[in-house]
């Protein structure tokens, strides 16, 4: 046999070897607890976790939705500034059609008769002036309230301003009515109308769940224990869940956010789709740096008088506006995530072997032994006899 011909088969030889794990069985206590406490531990992660919890084993979508609401409610004032006066629904709600967030007026500071013409401006250390010197005509001022006429005229009898052309008489601001002149819209109601789609699994729902009636639908009012499922929520009640006083709120105003939480089981042994309500003030309300607080913003009516002038009420609003935020995911047996899921629970239990080995080869009396058995070293140099040699595997 030639040189190169016992080189082929040797070579040959290995290609069709096969290989096989001895497996050394060792018969500790210790090792064996370990190795079972790990398993266990993977259990309940793979179970109680990835499958209870997470509902791994399940496709997702999340929600589109829409929303409608609809208030309702009456107050009646009887203030200085204003007429008596009856309130409802189109006086208080603006703008009137209430989508994803609407407005409901709490306060006010209203300035009536203005017209186009000439007034001192207010006092501030830019606007007061000495003679008609410190007034430059055609002057605007963002911060101000019109453009300077270049007179310097009496504001009161003490302080003389800069004369303006504008809506005459200017706007004054600083004192806001408390308590709030619309106390009477803590008792107002809202109707949330909200219906969303999970287009992957092609499923509708909408907040006025099935069973309930229009006869219920009249009367109910939402409350967590005793009508968790009423889509008509009083502003009060609204308010206090998120952890606020409703006529402090009303007084400057502020932003509360309505959240419904549609999470969604649809697997045919959970089947539960069914929204959730919670409320949270998402303005901020920060307690000692309160500099621009609330929520507000100006409208005007305009006016003709009979003798053709134009005249307007200028409203300087205050309120709470609702936003309503709809989140949610909805999920379903899927194989790909299951496999997916399981493949990764899989890789985890072939990890254990190695945990339970560290623990054998370190923390064991009989470590030595159980090393000289794990670990075996064959020579180079015979392929008849092999000498196996004990290691400091494991003893550092
Ligand atoms: C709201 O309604 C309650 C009970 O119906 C009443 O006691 C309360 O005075 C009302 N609030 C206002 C501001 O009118």
């Amino acid at each position: 046999m030639s040189r190169s011909a016992g080189c082929c088969q040797k070579t040959l030889h290995y290609v069709f070897d096969y290989e096989t794990t001895k497996t050394l069985v060792i018969p500790n206590i210790g090792v064996g607890c370990i190795f079972r406490f790990t398993q266990l531990l993977v259990l309940l992660y793979v179970v109680g976790y990835v499958c209870v919890v997470q509902k791994a084993y399940q496709d997702t979508d999340s929600v589109i939705s829409s929303v409608t609401t609809k208030v309702k409610g009456f107050a009646y004032t009887n203030t200085s500034d204003m007429d008596p006066r009856f309130w409802d629904g189109a006086d208080y709600i603006i703008p009137p059609q209430g989508d994803h967030s609407f407005f409901v007026l709490t306060n006010m500071v209203v300035t009536p008769k203005q017209t186009q013409s000439r007034c001192p401006e207010l006092p501030n250390p830019s606007t007061t002036c000495v003679d008609d010197c410190d007034c430059i005509e055609g002057r605007t001022d963002t911060r101000g309230n019109g453009i300077q006429t270049g007179l310097c005229v009496n504001y009161s009898q003490t302080v003389q301003t800069c004369e303006v052309l504008a809506w005459c008489p200017l706007e004054i601001d600083t004192q806001i009515p408390e308590p709030a002149m619309l106390a009477a819209a803590e008792n107002f109601t809202v109707l949330i109308k909200n219906s969303v789609t999970f287009p992957k699994f092609n499923v509708h729902r909408r907040n006025i769940l099935p069973h309930i009636n229009s006869s219920y639908l009249k009367r109910c009012e939402f409350n967590r224990k005793t009508d968790p499922d009423c889509p008509i929520f009083r502003l009060k009640h609204i308010l206090s869940e998120a952890g606020e006083d409703f006529q402090d709120m009303a007084v400057k105003g502020g932003v509360l956010g309505i959240i419904i939480d549609w999470s969604c089981d649809l697997d045919w042994w959970a089947r539960k789709c069914v929204p959730k309500y919670s409320f949270r003030r998402l303005d901020n309300k920060h307690p000692v740096n309160n500099v621009a607080p609330g929520y507000n913003f100006r409208f005007a009516k305009y006016y003709k008088t009979p003798d053709g002038e134009e005249t307007r009420t200028l409203i300087k609003a205050y309120g709470i506006r609702f936003d309503v935020i709809v989140f949610g995911t909805a999920g379903k047996f899927g194989i790909v995530p299951t496999i997916v899921n399981l493949g990764a629970a899989l890789a985890f239990l072939s990890l254990l072997p190695a945990v339970s080995d560290w623990f054998m080869l370190t923390c064991l009396s009989k470590k030595h032994y159980y090393s000289q058995h794990k670990v075996t070293y064959l020579s180079e140099d015979t392929e008849a006899e092999s000498i196996s040699m004990a290691t400091s595997y494991g003893t550092r």
